[in-house]
């Protein structure tokens, strides 16, 4: 037991059984971290004023009665009573030291497992044969940090991919594919600039389409849309091709940026293919889903539009087509009633939450979900230092790749500078490194609904919050262990600095900390506990020499401090999915 709060939390437990009667043995406690502008406390405990009432006596009673009942004197340093009825709790040092020095070296860094929940989560999900832009570069990082943290957490995670690999837009990639012909360099533009592929098909898609050109182009796509629709063989292997090579191009952009999605998480549209037509039929026959123009809608009472009329989810459109509604309903009742889902996560994009909350309704009513809460983490704006979403000149979105680029190259320049005597290809890992981190953390830094800068000189710098500052924070740790020639220093940790008791107490926030992000779902807090523990370790650095530390003993406790420090950060970092670079 590492956390002082849940320790805690057991001894006023007991407390308020033995002084206030048995039914406030579970009662809640109320820990929270003292206010440090009022006292030199460590926690502070507020049960007094919540649980007076039901105790019928006054707060500062019931806090004394606890005060009189407490019995932890080897946790427990002091305790006062404070205002109307607030208890500040000074923890023991040695306490602290025992459970920091026991963190070394575990695997789990202290932290408590939740009881286990399968999670399946939805993210990434890009289009195929469209280039990933920057709004899917958020969903990537952020919802492949949430699945690396709900592993740690002990959780049976099941990533999703839902790849955007069906829909008329097949016709003309496919029509165009035959054009540029099979192999050809034009077409292993999917591999390397799928955007660009696409581009061209569209543009003359739509040449043909408005005559300017004399061609039947527009005619053979549309002609292909049924074709592959109506399962012909040949139509079907060149969409495959098309999906191959964009797996492709997925797989060198995961790896780029060491996302854990490979191929066997995608489970795109197209895989839901042979569900809608029952999925549709079945909506009817419960009476959930009703003609109106031409089209099956759900109609539900509470999403109204602005004439306060229900707003209509098309689930088959009136040329008989099914959409991306009618997938997602299939998708919720195969993430609910196959897969069993205790939460399943969607980390989209803000602006589709009307349609989420109107399909999981929909699927609800029709009993497709039981025993699943579904989720939407929602993804806010990438927005530039002008405070706009980034586009092009020409008005597309900024591709994924052209922003990973500018970030890698704007680290090889940094660490050139930083680190010239190493060479090139020690360099080259480096920078790549803390390019990729610095993408990410910006990503992560802020919480996932709002929107945030992209400001390159910003995310690489070295200082502030950024991610190639709690790099550098590792590294200079390594750094000075490897001086210590310290291979596996444990302590004993022994905290007579006020600034040693500062850091190893953040140490011991990790597990719950962690914990708190599998249930808010909010990397954010881990990269704000990071940044202050990293704050944290640079003001023990400042104050207690490690190195130079004359009695054999404190330099021992401050190489374990060191070392743990290093185990956390790392270990955070891993799950922000950030690697630490050995030097830097
Ligand atoms: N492909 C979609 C897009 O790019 C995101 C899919 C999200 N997942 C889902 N189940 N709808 O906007």
């Amino acid at each position: 037991m590492v956390d002082p709060v849940v320790a805690l939390t057991e001894h006023v437990q007991q407390a308020m059984a033995a002084g206030l009667g048995a039914e406030f043995a579970q009662a809640d406690p109320v820990i929270r971290p003292a206010n440090k502008k009022q006292t030199d406390a460590d926690l502070q405990v507020n049960a007094a004023m919540a649980l007076a009432k039901k105790a019928g006596r006054k707060p500062r009673e019931v806090a004394q009665a606890i005060v009189d009942h407490l019995d932890a004197p080897d946790l427990v340093e002091s305790v006062e009573i404070a205002g109307p009825g607030f208890l500040n709790v000074t923890l023991k040092s040695q306490w602290i030291a025992a459970a920091a020095a026991s963190m070394i070296g575990d695997p789990s860094l202290g932290m408590t497992a939740p009881q286990q929940e399968t999670i399946v989560i939805d993210y990434s999900s890009p289009n195929a044969a469209k280039e990933m832009h920057v709004a899917h570069l958020r969903t990537t990082v952020v919802g492949d940090s949430l699945a690396r943290t709900m592993e740690f957490l002990g959780h049976k995670v099941i990533r999703q991919n839902h790849l955007g690999d069906w829909g008329t837009a097949f016709g003309m990639l496919v029509e165009h594919l035959l054009e540029v012909g099979e192999g050809s360099d034009e077409a292993k533009l999917l591999l390397t600039d799928p955007n660009a592929f696409y581009r061209a098909a569209r543009a003359k898609f739509d040449a043909s389409d408005k005559g300017e050109v004399d061609s039947d182009f527009a005619t053979r796509a549309r002609a292909r849309v049924a074709t592959l629709q109506g399962g012909d063989p040949e139509s079907l292997r060149l969409w495959r091709e098309i999906l191959e090579l964009t797996k492709g191009y997925l797989r060198r952009v995961y790896d780029e940026l060491d996302i854990t999605l490979t191929d066997d998480d995608i489970a795109g549209e197209s895989s839901y293919n042979d569900e809608l037509a029952e999925v549709c039929q079945t909506m009817e026959e419960k009476g959930l889903a009703v003609m109106s123009d031409g089209a099956l809608c759900v109609f539900q009472d509470e999403f109204t539009g602005r004439d306060d009329k229900p707003v209509p989810l098309i689930i088959r459109k009136s040329d008989g087509g099914y959409g991306y509604a009618t997938t997602d309903l299939a998708t919720i009742r195969r993430r609910s009633l196959q897969m069993h889902a205790d939460r399943a996560l969607y980390v989209v994009g803000a602006p589709q939450n009307l349609h989420f909350r109107m399909v999981w309704a929909a699927a609800d009513k029709a009993g497709w979900i039981k025993g699943t809460e579904p989720i939407h983490v929602q993804i806010g704006n990438v927005v530039g230092t002008d405070g706009k979403i980034l586009k092009t000149r020409s008005g597309d979105l900024v591709s994924l790749q052209s922003l990973v680029d500018a970030a890698l190259e704007r680290a090889a320049t940094v660490v050139a500078e930083s680190r010239p005597e190493l060479d090139e290809q020690t360099r080259a890992t480096i920078a790549h490194q803390v390019g990729v981190a610095a993408i990410k953390y910006a990503d992560l830094s802020v919480s996932h609904d709002s929107g945030y800068t992209f400001d390159l000189d910003r995310m690489v710098a070295f200082q502030g919050n950024t991610g190639p500052y709690l790099q550098y924070a590792t590294a200079r740790i390594r750094s000075i262990l490897g001086k210590a020639d310290a291979a596996d220093p444990r302590g004993p940790i022994v905290l007579t600095e006020p600034a040693e008791r500062e850091l190893a107490l953040k140490a011991l926030e990790f597990g719950a900390v962690v914990n708190q992000v599998g249930e808010t779902l909010e990397p954010h807090k881990l990269a704000a506990y990071l940044f202050e523990l990293a704050t944290a370790f640079t003001s023990f650095y400042e104050a207690c020499p490690v190195l130079k530390a004359d009695d054999p003993a404190v330099r021992d406790s401050r190489l374990a401090l060191c070392r743990l420090t290093l185990e956390v950060l790392t270990r955070g970092l891993s799950l922000l999915g950030i690697e630490a670079p050995e030097q830097m």
